[in-house]
C-alpha cells in the first residue's frame, strides 16, 4: 500500500459547479483505481492524501500534477504504508474550519514548514509527527 500527501495552491478560486464536477470526476476514478484519500481545502491552498498500489497512486499524481488548475506542488509525503486510513473515502472532502483543533493546527504547521516557494523547513521526524497527529484523528472518525 503506497501513501501520497501533497500540497499545493489553486491558480484561482473554482465556481461551485466547476469543484462539484471536479470531485465527482475524482470520485469516479479514483473508485474504479481502488484510490482513497482526503482533499482538504483551506483558502486555496490544498493538502491532498491519496493511497492506494503505487501504480495506481503514482499513474494519478502525474496527472493531478499535470492539472493547470492548481501550482507549487509540493510532496510532503509519498511511501509505502501498512494499510489505509481513508477506506471507504474514495475522495473525501473537508474544509479544515470542520475539522478539530489540533487536526487543523497540524494543517497549518505543514502549510509552514512546506511554503509555496522556498526550501521546505523542519525536519523528517516533525512532518511524520504532524501527519500522524493530524491522520490519528480521521481514524478515530472512521473507526466511530
Ligand atoms: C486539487 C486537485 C485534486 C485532484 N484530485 C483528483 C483525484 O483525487 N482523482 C482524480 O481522478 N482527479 C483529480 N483531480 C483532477 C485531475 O487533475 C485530472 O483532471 C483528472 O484526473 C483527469 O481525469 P481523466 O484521466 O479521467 O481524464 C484533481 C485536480 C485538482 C486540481
Amino acid at each position: 500500500m503506497h501513501r501520497l500527501v501533497y500540497l499545493s495552491q489553486l491558480t484561482r478560486r473554482l465556481s461551485a459547479q466547476e469543484a462539484r464536477s471536479m470531485i465527482d470526476l475524482s470520485r469516479r476514478n479514483n473508485a474504479r483505481d481502488a484510490v482513497t484519500g482526503v482533499l482538504l481545502l483551506q483558502g486555496r491552498c490544498i493538502f491532498q492524501v491519496l493511497e492506494g498500489t503505487e501504480e495506481a497512486v503514482m499513474r494519478r499524481f502525474h496527472k493531478i500534477r499535470e492539472d493547470t488548475r492548481h501550482t507549487h506542488l509540493r510532496i510532503v509525503q509519498s511511501d509505502t504504508v501498512g494499510g489505509r486510513i481513508f477506506d471507504g473515502w474514495s475522495m473525501g472532502v473537508l474544509m479544515p474550519q470542520h475539522m478539530p483543533t489540533i487536526e487543523r493546527n497540524c494543517l497549518f504547521s505543514l502549510f509552514e514548514l512546506f511554503p509555496a516557494t522556498g526550501q521546505p523547513r523542519g525536519d523528517e521526524a516533525q512532518v511524520l509527527r504532524l501527519l500522524r497527529t493530524l491522520f490519528s484523528g480521521f481514524e478515530l472518525e472512521m473507526a466511530a
